[in-house]
């Protein structure tokens, strides 16, 4: 979604800023401007690339703010794209959020006789600067953003004096990047690290004057705050493509170490599992009642196979609810019940709303987070790391394994706890898990004959997977996969529910990718093959080595190692990430930057 990165130094700020803004481009956005000091604003629709050819000679400014916008109010155009000026044109602005009263905000305005040029909330916010600003940028903005309702992460400047970016933050992220010769402001702290690694994140409701060696915070109210550095440990390879053609072939291939990253110093194979995140909140989890699970898309299904974990071997009654729902519909807290968040980014709105309804309601709530120091890592009281690294690509791949890893070592430390995995299980779960990048290795070995089987089910316009328990909501996350990349349409059902309705799609033209596993519901799920393929709707299988019945009843299988069956979807699912992959890369699309997606939701 929007990105926002800003500089203010001794250094010329147009390349610094057209460089943020490519590491931004990942988010998905559709069109991008920029504004430098003593030179103006530049902007274009499309690809930052359109922007960059556009930059006259002699942009030298020192200071300056960009945008990647995605569109919510108005067409993506130049007249809508950031930033936006107030009447005067000296102050600009650039913003990710909406503000919910523009409409109010700008007949108010009108009234005094201010135009627009734009169908953006954000160029309200711009013109409603300029009419409190009286020489001080900073009381403009804070006396704006009191008038206000919405969410906003802004980054604010005024043509005449290059010193200084005002910016602030309620409900969407602004960080600000320590450096040497200057400092930066960004929307997404993977955007920094070409520049710093220190970084200081505002929090919501704070206000910060960003000069080139200095960043003074303070409240909307105008308290001063006190704020320390924080360093972001990820390495800035990680935001590069490394010599792949695509980040998501990278991050699938990367499940590996991702999956050693994220049970490092957390697990071995003696059974023995610590998770620090929650140590302090242990006796709380071990008599827990109830565990809601929120999430949107990937993570959502993430939590679904986090469901069928904790239950069967922690003995934890689970709810999973789609976070774009949770809030809008009936909750019943106590105080025997958490509330988990799971999400990559940490900043999808509707899960951070979930939370926040939790939090109202004095739930305990938990965070299985991968971007380190994003609010809702922030603001849940305890939680888990992904440790997955920045995920580029639009689709999530490494971040979606390493959740489900989570829940493994969730999963296991809880069932010891709670009493109901004995020794020799705990240690069968542990072994598995420490020996998984290992069988993800072996699966990675195979892509090539995957991407030969992505070829032949490429063609077809629909597909269908199905799987049972665990596999389930891999069945639909793989679905997902497929519809975001190669643009099939694709759905995912519980093996079991064929019979009572999609069966009915069932034809030659129809194939159904059918995830069987040797685990205790293999026979159902034969059962449920053979059903298909008396349809004759083609079928591919994904099931483990060894298994010689499915191969004389598929079309096709792909055959895997097999491990613990609570490890076992980590291990289809990069099979499913792959066929994915070939399939969109074969089909021609940018699966890196699906249309109309982005990385991060934080809007509703
Ligand atoms: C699918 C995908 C999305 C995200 C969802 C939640 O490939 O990436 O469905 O999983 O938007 O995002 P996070 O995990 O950042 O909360």
């Amino acid at each position: 979604m929007c990105g926002i990165f800003g500089y203010v130094g001794s250094n010329r700020a147009t390349p610094i800023l057209i460089n943020g803004l490519k590491a931004l481009e990942y988010r998905g956005y559709d069109s991008a401007g920029i504004f430098v000091s003593d030179c103006g604003s530049v902007k274009a629709v499309g690809p930052v690339v359109n922007l960059e050819s556009k930059i006259p000679q002699g942009m030298n400014g020192s200071t300056g703010i960009a945008h990647t916008r995605w569109a919510t109010h108005g067409v993506p155009s130049e007249a809508n794209a950031h930033p936006h000026h107030d009447k005067s044109e000296s102050i600009w602005l650039v913003h990710n959020g909406i503000i919910e009263n523009y409409n109010e905000l700008k007949s108010e305005m009108q009234a005094k006789g201010i135009n627009f040029y734009s169908e953006t909330d954000t160029e309200v916010l711009a013109k409603l600067i300029g009419t409190y600003f009286d020489g001080d940028l900073k009381q403009a903005v804070l006396s704006a953003l009191k008038q206000v309702r919405g969410t906003y992460g802004v980054a604010v400047m005024h043509d005449q004096d290059a010193s200084q970016v005002v910016v602030a933050r309620m409900g969407s992220p602004i960080v600000i990047g320590v450096g040497y010769d200057g400092n930066y402001i960004s929307s997404d702290p993977s955007a920094l690290l070409a520049y710093t690694k220190e970084v200081v994140y505002l929090e919501d409701g704070e206000v910060a004057v960003v000069t080139g060696s200095a960043c003074e915070v303070e409240s909307i109210k105008g308290d001063k705050i006190e704020k320390t550095t924080e360093i972001i440990d990820w390495d800035h390879t990680a935001i590069q493509k490394n010599g792949y053609a695509h980040f998501m072939l990278k991050e699938i291939f990367e499940a590996p170490k991702v999956i050693e990253d994220t049970i490092r110093g957390r697990v071995s194979a003696n059974g023995s599992v610590k998770l620090g995140g929650v140590e302090a909140v242990l006796p709380k989890l071990k008599d827990l009642e109830r565990l809601q699970i929120v999430g949107c898309g990937s993570a959502f299904y993430a939590g679904s196979v986090g469901k069928y974990m904790l239950k069967e071997y922690a003995n934890l009654p689970v709810e999973v609810e789609l976070a774009s729902e949770y809030r809008y519909t009936k909750q019943i807290f106590d105080k025997n019940t958490a509330l988990l968040a799971v999400t990559q980014s940490g900043e999808t709105a509707d899960t951070l709303a979930s939370l926040r309804l939790g939090k109202e309601h004095k739930v305990l709530t938990l965070g299985v987070v991968n971007a380190v120091g994003s609010t809702i890592a922030r603001e849940t009281d305890a939680g888990v790391y992904n440790h997955a690294g920045p995920e580029i690509a639009v689709a999530s791949t490494k971040a979606f394994i390493s959740q489900l890893t989570v829940f493994a070592l969730l999963t296991l430390l809880l069932g010891k706890e709670r009493g109901v995995l004995n020794e020799k299980e705990s240690r069968d779960i542990a072994e598995s898990i420490v020996n998984l990048p290992k069988v993800l290795k072996s699966v990675l070995d195979e892509s090539a004959f995957i991407e030969e089987v992505a070829k032949k089910y490429a063609k077809y316009d629909n597909m269908m997977l199905i799987g049972r328990k665990l596999h389930a909501p891999i069945a639909s996350e793989g679905a997902l996969k497929i519809k975001e990349v190669s643009y099939i349409h694709a759905e995912g059902y519980a093996g079991g529910e064929l019979k009572h309705g999609p069966i009915a799609l069932l034809h030659d033209g129809l194939p159904v990718i059918a995830l069987l596993p040797q685990d205790d519901v293999y026979e159902k799920m034969y059962s449920n093959v053979e059903e298909v393929k008396a349809r004759r709707a083609p079928v591919l299988a994904i099931a483990n080595i060894g298994d010689e019945k499915i191969g004389k009843l598929a079309d096709d299988v792909i055959f895997t190692p097999k491990t613990h069956p609570i490890l076992q979807p980590i291990v289809t699912s990069v099979v499913l990430q792959l066929l994915s992959y070939y399939t969109g890369v074969g089909k021609g699309y940018d699966v890196d930057r699906p249309r109309n997606l982005a990385k991060s939701v934080t809007v509703e």
